[in-house]
């Protein structure tokens, strides 16, 4: 799979990929990050991307045409399945949605600064707008990482069976349960026993009902 991001902070991008998970991702050959500076399709000489809104207000807007570009180019090299926007107006982004995207093939994600990019490339590029939670980030940068990431773990071969992304919260409507390891005593306190039983049914059984009640209690809406 390939995700290219569109970005005008480039450098925020760099590490999130580069480490762990999304990394061995990369090496295996499984996830594509390509990382592109709006800038170099910036206007005149100064390189500009932005501009002021229309009928007054504070905040820059990013301008059609930096976008235009570099999204024309990237559609003359590859057919892509969705253009996302991620964006605090956006629909909000959950796992089910990650289980989706990690269908796709090519998927381009355009970071917007400022007040926001020109709504007319929302209407002529845009298939879909997310927005990961209802607070304001500086930028989509931080939106656009944590979309790539939900996503590459969730891609066929990049997690090992016993790290499988079927038993992550959320992939049942459930919140993961309660995880232990050594040592089985640690200040006082001691790993439930059923964990030291070796009696697979009832370890699953036990982990079944602590998913619940965290549900319940954290997250009465997956329920409903
Ligand atoms: N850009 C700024 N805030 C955002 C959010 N909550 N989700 C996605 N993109 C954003």
């Amino acid at each position: 799979m390939r995700f290219d991001i569109i970005s005008a902070v480039p450098d925020l991008l760099t590490s999130p990929f580069s480490h762990s998970i999304m990394k061995r991702a990369e090496d295996k050959g499984l996830l594509q990050v390509v990382i592109h500076d709006i800038r170099k399709w910036g206007i005149g000489k100064n390189k500009q991307i932005d501009d002021y809104q229309f009928g007054g207000g504070a905040g820059m807007v990013m301008r059609c045409e930096p976008l235009a570009g570099i999204i024309e180019q990237l559609k003359s090299e590859r057919e892509y399945d969705e253009i996302i926007f991620v964006t605090p107006d956006g629909n909000r982004y959950d796992q089910r949605m990650a289980n989706g995207l990690s269908l796709k093939e090519n998927v381009i994600i355009i970071c917007g600064h400022y007040k926001g990019i020109d709504e007319r490339i929302r209407e002529k590029y845009v298939t879909s707008e997310i927005s990961i939670g209802d607070f304001v980030l500086s930028g989509g940068e931080l939106a656009a990482a944590i979309i790539v990431d939900s996503v590459g773990r969730l891609i066929p071969g990049v997690l090992g069976d016993e790290t499988s992304a079927l038993f992550d919260s959320f992939q049942d409507d459930l919140l993961a349960p309660p995880v232990y390891t050594r040592p089985a005593e640690f200040d006082g306190m001691k790993v439930p026993e059923v964990l030291l039983s070796g009696h697979a049914a009832k370890i699953d059984e036990w982990r079944y009902e602590q998913s619940l009640k965290r549900t319940k209690e954290r997250r009465p809406d997956l329920l409903e």
